[in-house]
C-alpha cells in the first residue's frame, strides 16, 4: 500500500545505506564483541570505530559516548543514576518533557523521595529563565536540571548554551534530551556546558532501538543496568553491534547533507503551514513556534465529530500524521503537552517532515482535509 508519511518526529524510514552498513553485523559477523578470538574482535573494533565517528561528529571525546538501547534508556540512566551514584536529591525539569523523563521523575519522587520542581513556561511555551534561576538559587540540595533541547510535539527549542551557563553558575548538573535534535542540527559538546545528553538513531533514518548517552568526562556517573563490563561498565549487556554501526552511519549521512536537508524541510514546513492557514486560518490554532524545530508543525482544530476522528480518517486515505507523541502505544490519551499549553477543547494534529516528503504530498494532504472536514 502506498502512503504519505508525515510522522517523522515519531520515527523515520531506515536509510538503505544504513541498512547495508548494518547487514554484515546481522549476518556473518555474529561473534560476541567481548570474545578474544577474531570473530569477536572484529565486532569490538567496529563498535569502537563507531564510537570515534559519533564522538567526532558531535564534538565529544570517544570516552564520553555510550551506546544504549534507545533515547528512553539514556534519559532513565541519567535520572536514576544521578540519584544513585551522585547523591542528587533535587531535579528541576519542565511540565512538557517527554514521558521518558516525566514518568521517571514521578517514580523517583514517589519511590526515592526526590524533590522535583517543574519550571514555569513563558507565553510562547519556552522555559522561563527567571523561574529557572529562582529555583536554582534557592535550593540547598545536589541538583540536576533536565530539559529537552526540542519538544517533540510542538518543536520549541531550548537555548542549551544559556541553560548550561546558568547551571554551572549554581553548580548544578545539566541533562538535555536531544532525541529530536541530534542528527538534525550541528551539535558540539565541546562548546556546551552539558553534562548528559540523550539521542536516538531512529529519528534520523537510523535503526530503532539504538540510543546514545553522552556523559561529560567531568562527571563520574554509575550505571543503571548492572551486569558485565560492557560500555566501560556504564551499560551492561551484550552490545547490539548492528544498531551501533547503524547509529554511526545514520549520523554521518545526516550531518553530511544537513544544510541541504534543513533548507528543503524548512520549505516544506512553511508551505504546509501557509496552505493550512489559507484554508483553515479562521479555525486552527498554530501550536508550534515559528523559529522552532524545522521538522515539526503542530496545529489544533476545534473539537467536533469530524475532527475527533480526523487522524483515523486521514489514515484511511493513506496519510500518517500524529495527534501528539507516538509514545503512548496507540492509547487514545490526550497530549500532556497540548493540554498544558492550551487546555481548551481542541484536536491537535502534528505533521512532521523528512527529506523524503514532497510538496505534492502536502497538496494531497490538504485535499484530504478538505474532503474530511467539508
Ligand atoms: C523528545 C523525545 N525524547 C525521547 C524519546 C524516546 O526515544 P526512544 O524512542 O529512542 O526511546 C522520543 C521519541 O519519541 C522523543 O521524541
Amino acid at each position: 500500500m502506498s502512503f504519505i508519511y508525515f510522522d517523522n518526529a515519531a520515527t523515520t524510514a531506515l536509510s538503505n545505506e544504513v541498512l547495508e552498513a548494518m547487514m554484515p553485523y546481522l549476518k556473518s559477523n555474529f561473534g560476541n564483541p567481548s570474545a578474544i578470538y577474531s570473530l569477536g574482535r572484529v565486532n569490538r573494533l567496529a563498535i569502537e570505530e563507531s564510537r570515534k565517528t559519533v564522538a567526532s561528529l558531535l564534538g565529544a571525546k570517544a570516552s564520553e559516548i555510550f551506546f544504549t538501547s534507545c533515547g528512553t534508556e539514556s534519559s532513565n540512566t541519567v535520572l536514576q543514576s544521578v540519584v544513585d551514584s551522585l547523591d542528587c536529591t533535587h531535579i528541576i525539569s519542565s511540565p512538557i518533557e517527554h514521558p521518558a523523563t516525566l514518568n521517571t521523575l514521578k517514580t523517583l519522587a514517589k519511590n526515592r523521595n526526590i524533590k522535583v520542581d517543574y519550571v514555569k513556561l513563558t507565553k510562547s511555551n519556552d522555559i522561563d529563565f527567571d523561574d529557572l534561576e529562582q529555583l536554582l538559587s534557592t535550593t540547598d540540595k545536589n541538583v540536576l536540571v533536565s530539559l529537552m533541547h526540542a519538544n517533540n510535539e510542538i518543536g520549541n527549542l531550548l537555548d542549551v548554551e544559556r541553560v548550561g551557563n546558568l547551571t554551572k553558575k549554581y553548580n548544578a548538573l545539566f541533562h538535555t534530551d536531544m532525541v529530536q535534535t541530534i542528527g538534525h542540527y550541528p551539535i558540539s559538546f565541546f562548546k556546551l556546558k552539558v553534562d548528559f545528553a540523550s539521542g536516538s538513531a531512529h529519528k534520523f533514518h537510523g535503526p530503532k532501538g539504538s540510543g546514545l548517552l553522552y556523559i561529560s568526562s567531568n562527571v563520574k556517573l554509575g550505571p543503571m543496568i548492572i551486569g558485565g563490563g560492557q560500555e566501560r561498565n556504564m551499560r551492561a549487556g551484550t552490545e547490539n553491534v548492528a544498531n551501533i554501526i547503524g547509529f554511526a552511519k545514520a549520523l554521518e549521512l545526516s550531518l553530511a547533507q544537513l544544510e541541504k536537508d534543513q533548507t528543503f524541510i524548512r520549505e516544506l514546513r512553511s508551505y504546509c503551514l501557509n496552505e493550512l492557514l489559507k484554508h483553515y486560518g479562521n479555525i486552527i490554532k498554530v501550536n508550534s513556534a515559528e523559529d522552532g524545530l524545522y521538522t515539526v508543525l503542530n496545529v489544533s482544530f476545534p473539537q467536533n465529530e469530524k475532527t475527533d476522528i480526523l487522524q483515523m480518517a486521514l489514515d484511511m486515505k493513506g496519510i500518517c500524521v500524529s495527534g501528539g507523541s507516538a509514545c503512548s502505544s496507540g492509547a487514545a490519551v490526550g497530549s500532556h503537552v497540548i493540554n498544558h499549553i492550551n487546555p481548551t477543547a481542541n484536536v491537535p494534529l502534528r505533521v512532521s517532515f523528512s527529506k523524503h516528503n514532497t510538496k505534492a504530498e502536502i497538496d494531497t494532504f490538504i485535499i484530504a482535509l478538505k474532503e474530511l472536514l467539508a
